[in-house]
């Protein structure tokens, strides 16, 4: 398995070219199931999670072709309308196939995603929102089953979800497309990915309104067309390097990014003390001295985003002062708490808070990565602890981050990969 050595104490200096979206990506590959006509893709990140999609939708017997960043999807003869176990559970977005799946096929057999680190994560509004649209879903042998029953298509519904999910919200847009008649989603999420998937599904012929509002409208049509478009930067990827930036009191410019999706966590490093100025797709940020505490809570957009959380904890753990974190979104994402904790972070979890002392300095140790963002957050504290820290399971990091190593020692940062040859990519 393969590990990242950090060696602290660079400061990172230059510029970094933001990747695109893997949350907007992923959607999008599953739209592609929803035409026979080719749906064209670019800015798709190279990522683990990318690969695992391109497998599933491979699987049903779609065509999936990547050459550099563009994906290509063409799903005109579809062979199998199953989502197995093996590749759902190393991948929960996978639900994301169900309501294109029953929207296009009219069936679908798709694993129960089960539990996860960062949470239970259950599916009830995915389920309730397709059944509101028609569907007939049990649960067999752990899958979700699903069908239309004598129905020809889903109809239009309201549909209002009991809280803000976000892939619940689009799978449900996604269904909705092809439903006959009106379907209106309330309390929908209004993250800026679900805009990029609507966006994306107009152009394949889809009418749908009021994408990052909490309302949104679904007129169904009868077919999608094929389409090309481009996946919006990833606002994840472009905060992790910001704050990676800040940690090391640093001077890094993010390019090709969306700074008007960043706007709580910049608001935030700002209050933290960094010098940050934007263009229309760069953000540059200027740290002078040792940052300073802040509080944050997590919440939907355009709250501060759940993921980038563990990121920004690992900024408060070399901050000045005591800043609180409040998670509202998952009930355990402070798993990385513990592996901060081995670096010398001062960090008191209190039910859904956590207390964060700064302390001066941190000290390299042998840390592991338990999921995706988590790991982000402990390869940040890297950068800036004393001495080497190793960080183990970084496959965790691969699902989401694209060669952020290398890009980070292109940024200045002494950083290495060991071990076994990388996940392969799509
Ligand atoms: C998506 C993102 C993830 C991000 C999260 C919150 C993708 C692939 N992943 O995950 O990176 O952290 O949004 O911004 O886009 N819930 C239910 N029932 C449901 C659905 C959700 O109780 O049917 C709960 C979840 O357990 C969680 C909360 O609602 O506590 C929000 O989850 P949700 O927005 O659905 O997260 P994901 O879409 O899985």
């Amino acid at each position: 398995m393969d590990q990242l050595r950090i060696r602290g104490g660079q400061r990172l200096r230059g510029r970094v070219r933001a990747a695109g979206a893997k949350n907007a990506a992923l959607k999008m590959l599953a739209a592609g199931l929803l035409t026979r006509d080719e749906l064209v893709l670019s800015n798709v990140p190279q990522l683990a999670d990318i690969s695992t999609m391109s497998r599933l939708l491979s699987a049903m017997g779609a065509k999936v072709r990547r050459h550099g960043d563009t994906v290509t999807v063409r799903s005109d003869g579809l062979t199998s309308t199953e989502a197995s176990y093996d590749l759902v559970k190393t991948m929960r977005a996978s639900i994301v196939v169900l309501g294109p799946l029953l929207a296009r096929a009219g069936s679908a057999r798709v694993s129960l995603p089960g539990g996860c680190a960062i949470g239970a994560r259950p599916v009830d509004q995915h389920l309730k929102g397709l059944q509101a649209l028609g569907a007939e879903i049990r649960i067999e042998h752990g899958y979700i089953v699903a069908d239309l029953g004598q129905k020809r298509r889903l109809r239009g519904a309201r549909i209002v979800t009991d809280l803000v999910t976000v892939t619940g919200t689009e799978n449900l847009m996604m269904a909705a497309t092809l439903a006959e008649g009106e379907t209106v989603i309330e309390n929908a999420a209004r993250e800026p990915e679900v805009v990029d998937l609507a966006g994306c599904l107009n152009q394949m012929g889809a009418r749908i309104r009021g994408a990052g509002t909490d309302r949104i409208t679904v007129e169904g049509v009868e077919s999608l067309h094929g389409a090309a478009h481009r996946v919006m930067p990833d606002r994840i990827e472009t905060g992790s390097f910001l704050i990676a930036a800040a940690i090391t009191g640093g001077e890094v410019v993010v390019e090709a990014a969306a700074p008007g999706t960043l706007d709580a966590v910049l608001d935030k490093l700002r209050e933290a003390g960094a010098d940050i100025q934007t263009g229309e797709d760069w953000i540059g940020l200027r740290m002078n001295g040792r940052p300073r505490a802040v509080d944050l809570r997590t919440a939907p957009y355009p709250a501060f985003p759940t993921d980038m959380q563990a990121q920004f904890m690992a900024l408060g753990c070399v901050s000045e002062g005591v800043g609180t974190i409040v998670e509202t979104i998952f009930e355990n994402r402070f798993m990385h708490v513990l592996e901060l904790q081995r670096l010398g972070a001062d960090i008191r979890i209190d039910g859904n808070s956590a207390v964060v002392h700064g302390v001066e300095k941190l000290s390299g140790a042998r840390v592991m990565a338990t999921d995706l963002r988590a790991s982000a957050s402990l390869v940040i504290a890297g950068l800036v602890a004393e001495g080497e820290t190793w960080v183990d399971r970084i496959y965790h990091l691969d699902r989401g981050y694209e060669r952020m190593e290398q890009r980070l020692a292109q940024l200045g940062a002494l950083i290495e990969r060991f071990g076994a040859i990388r996940p392969s990519t799509a």
